[in-house]
């Protein structure tokens, strides 16, 4: 296979088992939010047995491409089963299509998907909504359906095809990052699938580590081999499926680490100068700090390296009797993604009557968060005390950490 032709084509898995997807170099931001500097890929996989089975589609402006994909394997209109792990639209896209192509085809997904599919396209296919570890027969291979709930939605299920021991396992283990051709573990460089799967899960499952953790669990007890893991973005695992399963576990595990991540903002360089003696103490206390100036370090990021930190450290301008807007933002991120509770260690200044901190500490503190002491405030420059301040906060985020 030629790089120069792979990119619209298929690619072989094992007997029967082919990779169909598409690669999207155009969208700028997934979910309009997140960043895509590599792009993303929508994974569809075609099952071709006695019957035929697509698990997948793509989002609506590939579909197109997805059909020719299809179309050297097998004519999309012997299609028996269309499988929707999933309802977002990045894998339900090219539904209607398809729908019209394969007309006698039979749509499996959960009860709660079929909801969702009649208000999103009701394309008019036969329906079979499969209950949780339901099989279904393709001839010599078999699907079975495994709910994973809120791994990314409510109606999500992942799908094991026996026999090949393949795990579809929808948004569970996928990655941002086009794939160009290189389907599989072996043929990426996996610093960049680390990163990028990291980043991933960070950004778009934050709010369900919970669910990611009984996914595996799941998983793990189905008592079943695993020689493929093949997620709805990103590389199919074949050479190391457990280094997936278990990076997402230790990503989405509620044991913290014990790095600090100081998140600032800073108009004038006040806070910036705080920031960077804050830093600087707890570097020399040996804490792993991560630091992000809140106007350019861009919210993914910020919130990847702040999910898991140990201590949160948030600075802030007082503007206009509030904390820093983007600052603001942030926090309102914490609680929409459902950050778990930690301490958090708060600095600011002011110019005349201040807020930006105090609002912010009313803030966490209702919403839970342990705020730890001392609250430096400061006019612009600190004073002899407030620099005594740094260094107290510093030692006292340091004791919790290491
Ligand atoms: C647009 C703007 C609005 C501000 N609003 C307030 C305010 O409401 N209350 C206050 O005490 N200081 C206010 N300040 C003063 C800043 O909080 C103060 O200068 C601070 O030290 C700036 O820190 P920085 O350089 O890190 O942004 C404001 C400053 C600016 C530029
Ligand atoms: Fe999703
Ligand atoms: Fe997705």
């Amino acid at each position: 296979m030629h790089l120069e032709e792979t990119e619209t084509m298929h690619r072989k898995i094992t007997d029967g088992v082919y990779y169909v997807g598409v690669d999207d170099h155009h969208t700028a931001l997934f979910e309009n939010l997140w960043p895509l500097p590599f792009g993303v890929s929508y994974n569809s996989y075609l099952v071709v047995d006695d019957k035929i089975a697509v698990i997948d589609t793509v989002k609506n402006i590939f579909t197109q491409e997805w059909l020719d994909n299809i179309r050297e394997i097998v004519d999309p209109e012997k299609i028996d089963y269309i499988v929707l792990n999933h309802m977002e639209p990045d894998h339900t896209g090219a539904l209607p299509k398809i729908a019209e192509l394969a007309k006698n085809a039979t749509i499996v997904f959960t009860q709660k998907a079929a909801g969702m599919e009649e208000s999103f396209y009701n394309v008019g296919l036969k329906t079979k909504v499969v209950e949780d570890l339901e099989e279904l027969s393709l001839g010599k291979k078999t699907l079975k359906f495994v709910h994973v709930q809120f791994v990314h939605w409510p109606e999500t299920m992942a799908t094991y095809l026996a026999e090949d021991e393949v795990l579809f396992s929808c948004d569970a283990f996928g990655s941002f990052g086009a794939l160009n051709g290189k389907h599989f573990d072996d043929e990426i460089d996996m610093r960049m699938i680390e990163s990028e799967s990291k980043r991933y899960l960070s950004t778009i499952i934050t709010s369900y580590f919970k669910f990611v953790q009984r996914a595996i669990e799941k998983v793990k007890g189905l008592g079943v081999g695993i020689k493929f893991i093949a997620p709805s973005h990103g590389p199919i695992y074949r050479k190391d499926p457990t280094w997936v399963i278990d990076h997402f576990d230790k990503w989405s595990s509620p044991e913290l680490d014990k790095h600090v991540t100081i998140i600032f903002g800073s108009m004038y360089g006040y806070n910036l100068r705080l920031a960077h003696t804050l830093k600087k103490e707890l570097v020399e206390l040996g804490v792993e700090v991560k630091i992000h100036n809140i106007s350019y370090s861009t919210m993914d990021n910020v919130i990847t390296d702040a999910v898991r930190a140990g201590v949160i450290v948030l600075g802030t301008p007082t503007y206009d009797a509030f904390p820093f807007p983007k600052i603001w933002a942030f926090v309102n991120e914490m609680e929409g993604k459902r950050f778990q509770k930690r301490p958090i260690a708060l600095f600011g200044t002011h110019g005349w009557g201040g807020g930006g901190v105090r609002k912010l500490k009313k803030y966490l503190e209702e919403n839970k968060f342990e705020i730890l002491e001392p609250n430096v405030r400061c006019r612009a420059t600190p004073t002899e005390e407030e620099r005594q301040a740094i260094k107290t906060l510093a030692k006292n985020i340091a004791e919790i950490v290491k």
